[in-house]
């Protein structure tokens, strides 16, 4: 295996950051711009280190051709992505969730006799997002007198689904986690807190790249998504895309929650804007 130093570590031509880019965003709708240049260099080196790849030129052909290309895709996605989440992300959404727009929703469905209730949780990296949507409808009473909950979890990364699909967390993660939920919820050893089965079990993990519509075409009907924190890494064409896929994939009616900081303003006309406690939610007309 070769050993590359900082000095003779392989430098990225800006021809072979164009053509890697090109690789990145045709495939993952994920943009980088050129001055991410060095960015991108000082990330993938270690990539071309374990694949015993001496030039970037190298590793695009490896990425293009190689009969491992998929497993090395992952293997970059997960270098250049950053899968940072953790459980309680930005309170006020998960408030306006569970008061505001469940209520709603189950109140609707009410009315017309069917009493499942479906979340998608997409880009949810190492799964706090989705165990944590689990756990506010467990201790709103769910499901209960007849309801039935079902989350679907999704990532473009088969490396952080499968962390999402064994449970085990370190502390950090369950930094804004009230003590009452760490409690119920959690199972703790020495070193790592671990997701509860009666949680666990009401996800369902599947890979899903949310630019391509063949991806998500296979999961449709939800009441809720999530999909935050991801758009940060688009630009406005894969981000179009995107969102156009989640549209499809809710249920008239349904509700999309987008990051704290992300906003759809330009990119669709689709959804009417909802404000719920001064948050502002997407609904599908
Ligand atoms: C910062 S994490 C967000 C996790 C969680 N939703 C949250 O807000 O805490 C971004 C995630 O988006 C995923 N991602 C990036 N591009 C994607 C794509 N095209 N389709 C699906 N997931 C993608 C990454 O793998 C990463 O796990």
């Amino acid at each position: 295996m070769l050993s590359l130093g900082l000095s003779n570590r392989p430098k990225l031509s800006p021809e072979t950051f164009r053509l890697l880019r090109d690789v990145i965003y045709v495939r993952s709708g994920i943009a980088f711009a050129e001055a991410k240049t060095y960015l991108l260099e000082t990330r993938l080196s270690r990539r071309l280190e374990i694949r015993g790849l001496k030039t970037f030129e190298d590793y695009y052909y490896f990425l293009t051709y190689d009969p491992e290309r998929e497993q090395e895709f992952t293997q970059l996605l997960n270098v250049i992505v950053t899968n940072e989440t953790s459980f309680f992300r930005d309170q006020t959404q998960l408030d306006v969730f569970s008061k505001g727009v469940v209520p709603r929703i189950m109140e609707e469905k009410s009315r017309s006799g069917s009493k499942n209730l479906r979340i998608w949780s997409a880009a949810c990296s190492t799964g706090e997002e989705p165990y944590t949507l689990a756990m506010l409808l467990m201790e709103a009473g769910l499901p209960a007198k007849g309801w039935t909950i079902e989350i679907v979890a999704s990532d473009i990364s088969e490396i952080v689904l499968r962390a999402a699909e064994a449970g085990h967390y370190d502390k950090y993660s369950l930094r804004n986690t009230p003590d009452v939920y760490q409690k119920k919820y959690f199972s703790n050893s020495a070193d790592a807190f671990s997701i509860k089965e009666s949680v666990r079990g009401f996800v369902r993990y599947k890979r899903i790249n949310l630019i391509e519509a063949n991806d998500t075409r296979s999961v449709i009907g939800f009441d809720v998504i999530f999909c935050r924190n991801v758009f940060i890494y688009f630009d406005d064409v894969s981000k179009k895309r995107a969102v156009s896929h989640l549209y499809d994939s809710l249920a008239r009616g349904g509700y999309l929650f987008v990051g704290f900081s992300e906003s759809l303003h330009n990119i669709t006309r689709l959804f009417k804007p909802v404000s719920i406690d001064r948050s502002l939610v997407y609904q599908k007309a």
